[in-house]
């Protein structure tokens, strides 16, 4: 008896010890997570979505959605806690808790920030996860479809095709893309000369806002819709849903992808290409990927532009296109394979000919590695020289590879304020810069993106200048950092000009009426104006 009571007494010391100790480490925590499970609906509890680091399962959904290694490693910082939501009144709880308690909150939808944005930060933060809010319903009736936040491209598109092989949706490629980010964010793809953006055809949205209510397009107003599709919704509000509008694609359409080294005449099919890719039919798409490759000289390297098509039509009448605008990629037929459109979107994403179409909902990425991307935007060809100087300067340095994006078509028919994306008319290509890696380490990371840099530090007299221009997607850090402090107007026009151009105004002022008191933010998010 004496003996029982007494380890009573040590085991509810211990207890009350390790409670005093984490509630004075930690006192916003225990007050954080009270706070939730109070604001939480009882046919909803809360409780069963969060995920503190105490939890075993902590490191595990932390990972599912990180698809940069760059951001795995044991030094970077970790969330307090993850709320893998599951009821909208969960993200209602998750905002107001994180207002009265002022802990950072970080949105994450599909996780490919390539800055890891959306789970990462200096301060003291929690992860409001959105990979369980991914219902898709599509209406073909309507030629509309309802796609939650946390849903891929990839079950985006196979839901399409299910129930219709001549409807599709211009966004991105990978099919592990969440659409939450995406097309918060612009969202680009191979349909874009025939369709423009994901956001240009975005009809409606669902979003919690600071006070925590579901709004939709009509109750958020015109104002707050046009800042969330493209202006990096993260800076207004938490994303629900979005209603895209369907495109009609043919029941059959036409790739190709087709590669010339230097030695193949590579600088001259790029020359030409420049002088056609924005201009031909809307129907036809080439991306050009520029890598160093072994050249069949031993010991020596080379560039290889690799040609990578989507055409909306059969190979036929593809073929008379390119043998009238580009005959200097020498087509032939047997280069081009005639397909459904979304076998092509398999196809892109270099899936092994023949591969299941359900590979498409599989939301682990076929391929994870360290990286770094930038972006730029090109309004005039570059001349052959300057093309051979890129080439000897890329073999220098290995890395990154080049992708150029055509634009032209449906994109410059768009007025560069339709949406908060600028990049519209006057655009030749979009440049991607990228570099991906296997060491791990910060020694290692700081040398491949410092190869980055240099890179696109050599192609500053070719690209866009005043501002020199950026994707929003394509998140960058190296174009400015907000420390959300009092000089965040000025730290937010730096990258916001680059992003958004002349719509930085509008987004600012719709910032300050929404969120005045700044409560959405993150490393680039729109600021308040200063007074
Ligand atoms: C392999 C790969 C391929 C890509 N291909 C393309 C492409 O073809 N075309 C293209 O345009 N882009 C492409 N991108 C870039 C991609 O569009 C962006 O990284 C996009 O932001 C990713 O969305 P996500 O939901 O997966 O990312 P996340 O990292 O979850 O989010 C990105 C940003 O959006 C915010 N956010 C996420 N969800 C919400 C929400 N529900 N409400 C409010 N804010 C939210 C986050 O806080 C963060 O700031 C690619 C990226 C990768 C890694
Ligand atoms: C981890 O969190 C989940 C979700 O809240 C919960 O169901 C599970 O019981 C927790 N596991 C542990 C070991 O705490
Ligand atoms: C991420 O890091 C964890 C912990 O070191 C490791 O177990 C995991 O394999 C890493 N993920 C990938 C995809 O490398
Ligand atoms: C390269 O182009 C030149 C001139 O257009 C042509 O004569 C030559 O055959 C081409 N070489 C290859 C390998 O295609
Ligand atoms: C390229 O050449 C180097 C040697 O010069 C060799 O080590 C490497 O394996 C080659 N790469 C490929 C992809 O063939
Ligand atoms: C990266 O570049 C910086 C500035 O040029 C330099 O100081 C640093 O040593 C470089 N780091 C690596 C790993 O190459």
């Amino acid at each position: 008896m004496g003996t029982s009571s007494s380890s009573m007494l040590s085991l509810l010391s211990i207890i009350l010890l390790l409670s005093l100790s984490w509630a004075a480490s930690d006192s916003v925590h225990g007050a954080f997570l009270q706070c939730l499970s109070t604001h939480s609906q009882s046919s909803h509890p809360i409780s069963a979505a969060l995920y503190t680091p105490d939890n075993s399962s902590y490191s595990s959904v932390l990972e599912s959605y990180i698809r940069n290694l760059r951001f795995n490693t044991s030094t970077t910082p970790k969330p307090r806690l993850i709320i893998t939501a599951t009821h909208e009144s969960h993200i209602q709880a998750a905002i107001i808790c994180s207002k009265k308690h002022g802990l950072q909150m970080k949105i994450r939808s599909g996780g490919h920030d390539f800055e890891g944005v959306s789970y990462v930060s200096d301060v003291p933060f929690f992860i409001l996860d959105m990979f369980n809010l991914r219902s898709i319903s599509v209406d073909i009736e309507d030629e509309s479809a309802w796609v939650q936040a946390g849903a891929t491209l990839g079950e985006m598109y196979y839901r399409i095709a299910e129930k219709s092989k001549t409807h599709g949706f211009p966004a991105g490629v990978c099919p592990t893309v969440g659409a939450g980010g995406h097309f918060s964010g612009g969202g680009y793809g191979n349909m874009m000369r025939k369709y423009g953006l994901s956001v240009d055809n975005i009809v409606d949205a669902e979003l919690v806002d600071v006070n925590g209510r579901l709004l939709n397009r009509k109750s958020m107003g015109e104002d707050l819709f046009w800042a969330i599709i493209a202006g990096g919704g993260a800076s207004y509000g938490v994303i629900v849903s979005y209603k895209i509008k369907l495109v009609q694609v043919p029941a059959t359409v036409t790739v190709f992808r087709v590669a010339r080294t230097l030695e193949q005449n590579a600088t001259n099919i790029v020359y030409q290409w420049q002088q056609v890719a924005d201009k031909v039919d809307g129907d036809l798409f080439i991306r050009l990927t520029m890598d160093v490759v072994n050249s069949s000289r031993s010991g020596e390297k080379t560039v290889r532009a690799t040609f990578l098509s989507l055409f909306l039509g059969s190979s036929e009448r593809l073929l008379s296109i390119m043998n009238t605008r580009l005959p200097e990629l020498g087509l032939q037929s047997s280069d081009c394979t005639e397909m459904s459109w979304v076998e092509s979107v398999l196809f892109w994403t270099e899936f092994a000919t023949g591969t299941p179409v359900e590979a498409l909902l599989d939301r682990n990425p076929q391929v994870l590695t360290h990286l770094k991307r930038k972006s730029d935007y090109l309004k005039e060809p570059i001349p052959k020289a300057g093309l051979e100087g890129i080439w000897k300067k890329m073999i220098e340095l290995q890395t990154p590879y080049l992708v150029f994006n055509p634009y032209g078509g449906k994109m410059a028919e768009i007025s560069p304020s339709a949406t908060p994306f600028p990049h519209r008319a006057g655009n030749l290509c979009k440049i991607m810069y990228a570099t991906n890696w296997d060491e791990e380490g910060s020694e290692a990371a700081e040398r491949y993106i410092n190869l980055t840099q240099k890179l696109y530090s050599y192609m500053t007299p070719f690209v866009s200048k005043s501002p020199r221009e950026a994707f929003l997607n394509y998140r960058d850090l190296d174009l400015g950092v907000n420390h959300n402090g009092k000089n965040s107007y000025l730290e937010g026009r730096i990258y916001g000009i680059k992003y958004f151009k002349e719509n930085f105004n509008r987004l600012v002022r719709i910032k300050t009426k929404v969120d005045p008191g700044n409560f959405f933010r993150n490393e680039q998010s729109i600021p308040t104006l200063p007074y």
